[in-house]
């Protein structure tokens, strides 16, 4: 089964061909970072001008690196939410032009299940499982008894992991996006300030990251204010130790709780080495992370996760899919 994927929930815009939810025939991703980069963050309106300046040029590229026709499509999988609302319009109307013009059906996926999914490429997908989703926006552990089934049993109370990231990043100095620098000077520090390490009164699976980025901020004013220099890579590497810790803590803590012994990492600071490398240690568990060209937004994760959801409930949506700007997982 040939799926074309279309992704445009955020700053990337990509398309890909995935036979059979695993070979990938063509992945491309124009990524807006450079652009964005000037203002420190992703600005909604400049990222849907330029899904909409780009998403025509990746589509076209997409099937010349697969070297395959647009009648050979079996299924349109396009990234229905959640998301920016102008971004996610973008993909979803291409792919119900493309959809309409080649009669082909169409499916929404949602973009957590794709970063999930992603796993799919490279490995078996082995049930249960435990996913610990971390990008941007998201911070979750999900419960996934099996395929296409999504259990939440923990997630932030306040900041997602990257959006701590690229606060820390931002007081650090490091430019947008600021995960990959934190992660880079990590691996030049030392754990020399101990910041705190959040494990919640309750006793549950939940996390927050707000406290931890107030300690950072604080240290780094602090210090101005004395005029003391701040080591950025060891407060780098501090942060990032608090933050490694507690998520492998707690995906361990709840795989252990329930007997699973599948873990399944995703999202884009999946891509973290140190996250990698702790999550590394537990050989006795099944873990599972995806390269890092399919950890941060790319359209072959669509395309995965939406064979699988066709595999599973054999329903296509129609041409009047909309997508929405928030969407849970559980509810799919
Ligand atoms: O999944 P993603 O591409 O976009 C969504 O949020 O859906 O994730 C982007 C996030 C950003 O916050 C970025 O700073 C973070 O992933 N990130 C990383 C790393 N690479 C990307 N965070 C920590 N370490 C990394 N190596």
């Amino acid at each position: 089964m040939l799926v074309l994927g279309i992704e445009s929930s955020c700053d990337e815009t990509s398309v890909a061909i995935v036979k059979d939810g695993k070979e990938v025939l063509s992945n491309v991703i124009n990524s807006q970072i450079d652009i964005h980069k000037l203002f420190g963050g992703v600005v909604p309106e400049v990222a849907s001008r330029n899904h909409v300046y780009q998403i025509s040029m990746v589509f076209k590229q997409a099937f010349i690196d697969a070297n395959i026709k647009p009648e050979d499509i079996d299924l349109v999988a396009v990234t229905k939410g959640p998301g920016l609302i102008g971004s996610l319009l973008i993909g979803v109307n291409a792919a119900k032009a493309f959809a309409l013009m080649y009669n082909k059906p169409i499916i929404g996926v949602h973009h957590l299940a794709g970063h999930i999914y992603a796993n799919a490429i490279e490995h078996d997908m082995v049930f249960p499982a435990i996913a610990l989703l971390v990008s941007g926006g998201n911070t979750e552990l999900v419960y996934m008894k099996e395929h296409f089934s999504f259990e939440i049993l923990g997630e932030t109370l306040d900041d997602a992991v990257g959006e701590a990231y690229d606060k820390v990043a931002r007081v650090v100095g490091l430019p947008y996006p600021g995960g990959p620098q934190v992660d880079k000077l990590a691996h030049q520090g030392h754990d020399t300030y101990h910041l705190p390490r959040v494990y919640l009164e309750d006793g549950s699976f939940n996390f927050s990251f707000s406290g931890l980025k107030s300690a950072v901020i604080n240290l780094v004013h602090n210090n101005e204010q004395r005029n003391e220099e701040t080591n950025k890579e060891d407060l780098c590497a501090s942060f990032q130790a608090s933050v490694v810790e507690v998520l492998v803590n707690k995906t361990i803590a709840l795989a252990d709780k329930l007997g699973v012994k599948n873990i399944i990492v995703a999202g884009g600071v999946s891509a973290n080495k140190g996250l990698k490398e702790a999550f590394m240690k537990y050989e006795n568990y099944n873990i599972s992370i995806p390269s890092i060209k399919y950890c941060t937004d790319n359209a072959a994760m669509i395309a995965a996760a939406g064979y699988y959801q066709f595999k599973k409930y054999q329903k296509y949506d129609d041409l009047t899919i909309n997508p929405k700007a928030n969407l849970d997982l559980d509810n799919e």
